[in-house]
């Protein structure tokens, strides 16, 4: 069999072999029941029968590797797809540098590799929960499928986390992939595993700050796990990365769609004060103050999911070969790390400064130091957009400190320039910073439907291009 097609004759496409491999056949069968469940129940709400124009894998290989199709989503080929074996592959570094990557779990390892496929498979339906009610107020057919299109990826990536499970992983990972279905973004009793991904997502613009900020997340944990010694994750995660990408686009472009109508609705009426908000909301667009503060909403709530700074766990699984760092085979020194050292961003005296750490313990803070410098490529071109129109404005990411509640700064209250603020202090400005209920509550206003083709909501441009190269009046949702 081509590795790169993709078999779709049984009930889970995949490019694995499944129809050989009995045993994990039968476990991913006797999986899909819950997870359909799970799909109708948790999944995007009142729009199951719509036909969407969903992208779906058909190969492996980068080039041309989708179709596009009309699908009602919860008939969508949710598959298992792992990127061609590298021959000869090698452990790219930890203390295993050097020897053959591993095909099966190395025993020593088995429960730290299983903890590094729960947590990242976690996130995956967490997303979709948070994101369900968004459909019905959809600012265009096109938004809504892009929508749809993480979702149904969400999913996808589930199941690429279920099937190393389910694989490698024996009894316990059944009943891992069992429990994958059990939790609940935001529910108090049995909620998902991380911080952000119980978070509200309540309006678009927060999904589109939550697929620019949180989904580059995922991304960066996808590159370091992309590099792990254990060559099923390794390439589970390689394939993943790409449908990664459109998730990235959806949040940069979204944002970007935003700023610009702002930008010029205020143009056309004749506003240059960015802060004068008033007259701003009354042309029906988000002003960037506004989109400012969500933007250090979701920022801050996403550096949380990198951890603490100084982290043993993340020193032991670079360690043994089984998360490296973003890119690991681009950097340039010993891919050991054991007498290096790296800057670690602290609060010593009450000031925020730096100290050289142990360069594995501090690896969860490098790999946040490469996401901020890749966010910031993002607000770059975001600013790009408002100065072109001519609006004396910018967005700016807050300081990593600001409004923490995981690592180093968690105790401590600072502004968005990393100043150290009294308790009082902090409470008396946290609107200046975060959005206010009256900022929620006019996002909220704003959030009317527009369900008709070619037609977008007052808030936000129009993309430039459609998807798969549609013309503007597409129909991307038949909605039923
Ligand atoms: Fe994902
Ligand atoms: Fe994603």
């Amino acid at each position: 069999m081509n590795i790169a097609q993709v078999d779709y004759d049984g009930l889970i496409p995949n490019n694995v072999a499944l129809g050989q491999d009995v045993r994990v056949k039968r476990a991913l069968e006797k999986w899909h029941p819950g997870y359909i469940n799970w799909w109708n129940d948790m999944g995007p709400e009142g729009f199951q029968k719509s036909l969407v124009y969903l992208r779906t894998a058909v190969s492996v290989d980068p080039k041309g590797w989708a179709k596009f199709d009309y699908v009602r989503m919860p008939e969508y080929r949710w598959g298992v797809l792992l990127a061609p074996q590298q021959e000869g592959r090698k452990i790219p570094f930890g203390t295993h540098k050097g020897e053959d990557a591993w095909q099966e779990v190395p025993g020593e390892y088995r429960a730290m590799l299983r903890r590094l496929v729960v947590i990242q498979g976690d996130t995956e339906p967490a997303s979709v929960e948070q994101q369900r009610h968004l459909g019905k107020t959809a600012p265009s057919l096109y938004d809504m499928r892009n929508l749809f299109q993480v979702n149904v990826e969400e999913g996808r990536h589930l199941w690429a986390m279920v099937y190393l499970l389910q694989k490698y992983f024996g009894t316990d990972g059944r009943e891992e992939a069992e429990a994958l279905l059990q939790r609940r973004s935001g529910d108090p009793d049995t909620p998902r595993m991380l911080g952000a991904f119980n978070e509200k997502t309540p309006d678009w613009l927060s999904f589109f700050m939550f697929t620019f900020f949180t989904d580059r997340d995922g991304k960066m944990q996808l590159e370091a796990l992309a590099q792990s010694g254990f060559d099923p994750l390794s390439r589970t995660c390689r394939f993943m990365l790409t449908e990664e990408a459109h998730h990235m686009f959806v949040g940069e472009t979204g944002v970007t769609r935003v700023i610009q109508r702002t930008c010029e609705a205020m143009k056309e009426a004749g506003i240059s004060d960015p802060y004068d908000i008033e007259k701003v909301r009354k042309l029906g667009v988000i002003d960037l103050p506004a989109i400012q503060k969500k933007a250090n909403l979701h920022f801050s709530l996403t550096l949380d999911l990198f951890g603490n700074e100084i982290s043993t766990n993340a020193a032991n699984a670079f360690h043994a070969g089984l998360k490296g760092r973003y890119r690991e085979h681009r950097l340039d020194d010993d891919h050991q790390l054991e007498s290096n050292t790296y800057p670690v961003l602290r609060l010593i005296d009450g000031k925020v400064q730096n100290e050289d750490s142990p360069a594995l313990s501090a690896l969860n803070m490098r790999l946040r130091d490469d996401y901020v410098a890749d966010c910031n490529n993002g607000v770059a071109r975001w600013n790009k957009v408002i100065e072109q129109i001519g609006i004396p404005f910018q967005i700016k990411l807050p300081h990593v400190a600001f409004h923490r509640h995981i690592g180093e700064f968690s105790r401590t209250n600072a502004d968005v320039d990393g100043n150290i603020l009294s308790p009082a202090e902090w409470t008396h400005r946290r609107t200046d910073y975060l959005p206010s209920a009256a900022d929620k509550d006019f996002i909220e206003s704003l959030m009317q439907p527009q369900f008709e083709p070619a037609k977008f909501a007052s808030w936000i441009a129009p993309p430039k291009v459609g998807i798969d190269n549609k013309p503007g009046d597409f129909e991307y949702v038949k909605i039923a």
